[in-house]
């Protein structure tokens, strides 16, 4: 999308950290941006300081796990602002337990958060963005982990997950006039290590701690340390509004991951050279 100026994006997860970076970004375009979050007051916040910047923007509170506040959530972007341009997929959480303390609500929780809300958001968002045959574009936010299982394993997952339908979905949608990107961010400086403050009512009290999660662990503190030095989630706003004017299938924000990435593909490449030589019988 060459021109930004006067379309309009929904943005998820968009009251705080990359969320709140993007649509900062966006706005600061031209862009008319409806931010949706599962944290009111938050998003009461978040909308009410891009709005003291002259940005025309709304804000609507929606749990994106539940496919029924998303289409609400849609509805109302369409009463607002008519036509949706831009869908941002970006709320996600972390956590969720790790092997030998995972159990199903904890799975239940981080996919439907990290992975059902971009697979509905695709499938409601899309045939509107097709409907004024205007163009647009969807930028679903994955990780570093969607490239190295690194994090706990339903993150892991989940983000493989987002990458395997972006990339999925490009040639795809193209053909449609909609281009896909996947966001891998690095480590962003956000409030991700405060996930649990969105467990929702029906999960209470059922989803595990991980190691990481404990108070006073020192991965804890590593993770602390290294989150709250991370880059700065304006700065990915930035990069990602670059990315739909230029529609990147890949949107990474930094080269610290890089080498680990290599060595995967190397292991990857390994394994095909373990049986280069083999002919299959078919
Ligand atoms: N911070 C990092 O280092 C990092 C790195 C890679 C990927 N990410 C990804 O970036 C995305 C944004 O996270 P962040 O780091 O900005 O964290 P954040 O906690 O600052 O922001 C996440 C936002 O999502 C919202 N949210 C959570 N559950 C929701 C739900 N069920 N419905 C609607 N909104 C919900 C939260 O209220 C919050 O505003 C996530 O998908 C995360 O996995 C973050």
């Amino acid at each position: 999308m060459k021109k930004l100026e006067g379309r309009t994006a929904f943005v998820t997860g968009a009251a705080s950290g990359i969320g709140l970076g993007i649509a900062t970004a966006l706005a600061q375009a031209g862009v008319k941006v409806m931010l949706c979050d599962i944290e009111k007051d938050a998003l009461d916040k978040a909308v009410a300081g891009l709005r003291a910047t002259n940005a025309d923007v709304d804000g609507v509170v929606a749990d994106v796990s539940l496919k029924d506040n998303l289409q609400r959530a849609a509805d109302e972007t369409i009463a607002r602002f008519g036509k949706v341009h831009i869908l941002v997929n970006n709320a996600g959480v972390g956590g969720g337990g790790d092997y030998g303390s995972w159990n199903d609500a904890g799975w239940n929780w981080v996919i439907g958060v990290n992975l059902m809300s971009v697979v509905w958001g695709i499938e409601i968002f899309g045939p509107l963005i097709e409907a004024h045959g205007e163009g647009g574009q969807i930028v679903s936010t994955a990780s570093i982990a969607g490239m190295i299982a690194a994090t706990n394993p339903s993150y892991d997952v989940t983000k493989f997950g987002v990458v395997a339908l972006s990339e999925g979905l490009r040639p795809k949608l193209a053909a449609r006039g909609i281009g896909v990107s996947v966001l891998c961010p690095g480590i962003i400086r956000t409030n991700i290590l405060d996930s649990r403050r969105h467990i929702p009512g029906r999960f209470a009290g059922q989803i595990p701690e991980t190691e990481a999660d404990g108070p006073g662990t020192e991965m804890l503190q590593t993770i602390t340390n290294a989150i709250a030095s991370g880059i700065d989630p304006l700065y990915v706003g930035e990069l990602v509004r670059e990315a739909i004017e230029g529609d990147w299938p890949h949107i990474f924000t930094d080269l610290q991951f890089e080498p680990y990435i290599e060595a995967r593909f190397a292991a990857i490449r390994e394994g095909f050279d373990r049986i280069r030589d083999r002919v299959p019988r078919h």
